[in-house]
């Protein structure tokens, strides 16, 4: 490959975008973005110190002193992954002051893509709600990923429990429904799909057919 290319896969939680993301960088041989991250890491940075979610002023703080490195550090903490740690991410991106002030942070990580080890990538895969929309509006391919949430909920579900966490599967579905409320009615970057996104439903599709799909849209268009 000899251009940069940039893949941005959007859509809301649960639907299977990190999973995707994850087989397209191998394949593609692209730097991985789950930009999910940014927004965990400043709602975690609250959860730890005791601050109020709701207080917008003190999450762009937490914003401020956020680094790539710090964010990387935050996600080892096993509060990172979980759905406390979820659903405090869900309530500091709907700041627009925060999500204007981690833009950079996640529009730089294209400019010059390296793998973690240091070593330069074939370009960058983005996954999250905004990436083709407002991270990366200009990127060669956008897949925006969805799925029912009863589906979605499921296949939450089952990753808590296969990681011995003790979850209900109603809970989950209460959260991700609360979660694509607070998507879809963000004043800033609601999260929809790019005009020229394509868009795949996985609620009746394995990780290899949706991959295989999404593999055959990127061969087609770099053709
Ligand atoms: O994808 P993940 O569940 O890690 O995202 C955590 C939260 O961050 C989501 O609930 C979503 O509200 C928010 N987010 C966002 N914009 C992105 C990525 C995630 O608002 N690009």
């Amino acid at each position: 490959m000899h251009f940069e290319m940039i893949i941005t896969v959007d859509g809301p939680a649960a639907a299977g975008k990190g999973t995707l993301s994850q087989k397209l960088a191998d394949k593609y041989g692209l730097a991985y973005f789950d930009t999910g991250m940014v927004y965990r890491a400043v709602g975690l940075m609250m959860l730890k110190q005791s601050l109020d979610l709701n207080d917008a002023d003190l999450a762009k703080k937490m914003a401020e002193q956020l680094t790539f490195a710090k964010m990387m550090e935050l996600s080892l903490d096993k509060e990172f992954r979980s759905s406390v740690g979820g659903q405090a991410a869900s309530i500091v991106s709907s700041y627009s002051s925060v999500r204007s002030q981690l833009l950079d942070m996640q529009r730089n990580f294209a400019k010059n893509p390296t793998f973690a080890d240091g070593t330069p990538a074939n370009g960058v895969i983005y996954d999250g709600r905004d990436t083709g929309t407002v991270i990366c509006p200009h990127a060669n391919i956008k897949f925006f990923i969805t799925a029912s949430s009863e589906v979605r909920a499921k296949r939450r579900y089952d990753e808590f429990v296969q990681k011995g966490m003790n979850v209900q599967l109603d809970d989950v579905l209460k959260d991700v429904k609360a979660r694509d409320e607070r998507d879809a009615n963000r004043k800033d970057a609601p999260m929809k799909p790019a005009d020229d996104a394509i868009i795949l439903d996985t609620s009746d599709l394995s990780i290899e057919e949706v991959f295989q799909k999404a593999v055959a849209f990127i061969e087609e268009k770099l053709k």
